[in-house]
């Protein structure tokens, strides 16, 4: 690398990284970070250096990826339209199937109006900035994610964090909070980490007694919790209601992008306002025809929900028998806890060596001993599939000394 004194000041922080990655990846078979895995369209395998191995990693809930209609959908579209939309949504880059995307987003959440972003990340970082800044206070959830807290740190508003999924220190940091400005409350639904469930009933009421709003990311909820899929208020029987709802699509929904959803007037300053969207350019024609067509098909078979609630509670319940730990989760994310870092990854590389991939989770993304591989089931995969699975984490927790031999 060119030795100018620009480059000495970087040197430390691009060594530092790749220490980090050589303290857990010292040899090719323990590498688990961007490994290019070669997915069969119709079935939850992957193709590894010539071996099938059994994918339990990915975020493809209702199977839909390799969906001859979504990928007939996205065929017509780049006829129709081409590759890209060559602008921002505000100027050129608009094209109807935008508008079809977002009344059918709408209806889906029981809104009256969406808006979609190039990606999930720039939909929360947007919608973020777009209903605080400075004077206005934002409440998180400690595991909240990445761009929920980017989002807070970008809008200038005053940020506080309140324990996971602990109600009453929400309320006590309502009480501490400045009574001015704008205050906003964000959970995740389903915690991506832990597969747990944000407890809506109580939060919304809490919000209610200090006036604060109360958003909520159903990027692992949409496709997966309540019993069409249509995430949390359903999830606790439409005991409650969120006043700022938004998603992804590039989970359950086999696509790209981001959305949000709620009031027609809440959507219409948020167009103007949230600068992710107003300053980047507008999701493909494409992707756009994906996640539409996917988000018809899920209404229309709502037993691909049923198959996943179906089958983590199967796999939870076999693995929990022998004693492998998933913290509180209810959905289809599972954690499997292995420990330190350098434990996650030995069971990732055991995993794989037994047939199955289970890609770990390392710190700072979750606290200190509780690295973990972040296991996720999908319409994709069969009965058979859940008790093989079952069974290679089983005997793969127990090589690794997680479980008793
Ligand atoms: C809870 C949550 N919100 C938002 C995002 C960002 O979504 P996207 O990958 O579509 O940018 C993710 C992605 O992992 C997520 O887990």
């Amino acid at each position: 690398m060119n030795a100018s004194g620009g480059w000495e000041r970087l040197e430390p922080k691009l060594a530092a990284t790749q220490r980090r990655v050589q303290a857990l990846e010292w040899e090719p078979d323990r590498r688990n970070s961007f490994v290019a895995y070669t997915v069969e369209r119709d079935s939850a395998y992957a193709d590894l250096d010539g071996r099938r191995l059994l994918m339990m990693s990915g975020y493809s809930y209702l199977g839909l990826a390799g969906d001859e209609r979504v990928v007939a959908a996205a065929k017509a579209a780049v006829d129709l339209y081409g590759t890209g939309n060559h602008g921002v949504r505000a100027l050129a880059g608009s094209i109807p199937l935008h508008e079809e995307l977002e009344a059918e987003v709408a209806r889906f959440a029981d809104r009256e109006a969406s808006m979609v972003f190039g990606s999930g990340y720039a939909a929360n970082t947007g919608t973020v900035g777009g209903l605080v800044g400075p004077g206005d206070t934002v409440f998180i959830d400690k595991y909240d994610h990445a761009s929920i807290v980017d989002g807070c740190r970008l809008s200038g508003a005053t940020v506080t964090r309140f324990r996971h999924n602990d109600v009453d220190h929400l309320e006590r940091r309502l009480r501490a909070a400045s009574p001015d400005g704008v205050r906003l409350v964000i959970v995740d639904s389903v915690y991506s980490m832990d597969g747990d469930i944000a407890p809506l009933p109580e939060l919304r009421k809490v919000c209610d007694e200090h006036n604060a709003l109360l958003m909520v990311d159903e990027a692992h909820a949409l496709g997966v919790i309540g019993a069409t899929g249509r995430g949390i208020e359903e999830h606790f029987d439409w005991q409650a209601r969120v006043d700022v709802k938004l998603g992804t699509l590039s989970k359950a929904i086999p696509s790209m992008g981001g959305w949000v959803a709620g009031p027609a007037e809440l959507i219409g300053h948020l167009r103007y306002a949230a600068r992710p969207f107003l300053f980047s350019a507008a999701l493909g024609p494409a992707q756009a025809a994906a996640a539409l067509e996917s988000l018809r098909i899920l209404q229309r078979e709502p037993e691909r929900v049923a198959h996943i609630q179906h089958q983590s509670a199967r796999l939870r319940k076999i693995i929990n028998a022998e004693g492998l730990r998933t913290q509180d989760s209810e959905t289809a994310v599972l954690p499997l806890i292995a420990g330190s870092d350098d434990a996650a990854y030995d069971l990732a590389t055991t995993c794989r060596k037994n047939g199955v991939i289970g890609l770990p989770v390392v710190t700072p993304a979750v606290p200190n001993d509780l690295a973990r591989l972040r296991i996720a089931v999908t319409a994709r995969h069969t009965e058979a599939d859940i008790d093989f699975a079952a069974q290679a984490f089983l005997t793969s927790a127990r090589e690794c000394g997680i479980l008793p031999a």
